[in-house]
């Protein structure tokens, strides 16, 4: 996609993508990002005690984040967060919805945007290196792998394996018909998750679910929900 694409979609708040609550597959697997299992009632507290202890302490990847509201969850859970996103304007809602006042710094990459215990560096992704975001314990891929077109998402597992230094993965993505909707999000199957990602992870699956209401309320598609270690 052109960048030209996503701002036209910031200016005119064509954000249906933008979850309002979060999303509930990052808190029922958030043990991958924070190392805790998580098949029980007390796993609630177990990733509270874990992910804020300063031993523990995770950096978590958010890489095309949006504003979304699970950087919100992440911080909650004390979580520290990096995150990349082209969109200023998506930035600067994101700190609006923290409440938090931002440092904002000039880079030739970008603006970088700061507060405790959370980077945002605005621009283009790919620009960025291991250097500048520094080491990551986690990432967390929803909406930005599967919003990339054919060749772009290529490109972009390869960048995040080099960005990263391959940091495990919670990764969701869409399965459906790609010729009955035209992306973004555009499909991204279990065998193109392995065929991109196959030779620097061990890849499992963990859920693969019917998308509640189809996608864009049209088509059909499932949930697939990744992950990369
Ligand atoms: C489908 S949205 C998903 C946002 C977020 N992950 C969420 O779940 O709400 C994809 C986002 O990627 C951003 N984006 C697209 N290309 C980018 C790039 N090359 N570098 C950084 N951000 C990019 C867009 O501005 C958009 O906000």
């Amino acid at each position: 996609m052109e960048h030209s694409f996503w701002h036209s979609k910031w200016n005119k708040n064509e954000i249906g993508f933008h979850e309002p609550e979060g999303n509930a597959l990052l808190v029922k697997y958030s043990h991958v990002l924070l190392n805790v299992k998580s098949d029980t009632a007390e796993s609630e507290a177990l990733v509270n005690e874990s992910a804020s202890s300063e031993k523990t302490q995770k950096r978590i990847f958010v890489p095309l984040c949006g504003k979304t509201k699970d950087i919100a969850w992440l911080l909650s859970k004390g979580c520290e967060v990096v995150g990349a996103e082209l969109s200023e304007i998506a930035i600067t809602q994101l700190f609006e919805d923290l409440n938090l006042t931002p440092t904002i710094e000039s880079s030739p990459k970008g603006k970088v945007y700061s507060a405790s215990h959370i980077t945002i560096f605005v621009g283009d992704i790919f620009k960025l290196t291991h250097e500048d975001i520094g080491e990551v314990t986690g990432v967390y891929d929803r909406a930005a792998l599967v919003a990339l077109p054919d060749g772009l998402r290529e490109r972009y597992a390869e960048h995040m394996v080099s960005l990263t230094r391959c940091a495990p993965q919670l990764l969701i993505t869409f399965d459906y018909q790609q010729s009955e909707l035209q992306g973004p999000p555009f499909c991204v199957s279990q065998s193109m998750v392995e065929n991109m990602y196959k030779e620097h992870y061990a890849i499992s699956l963990l859920e693969r679910s019917d998308l509640e209401g189809g996608l864009k309320k049209k088509v059909k598609a499932d949930n697939l929900v990744f992950t990369l270690s």
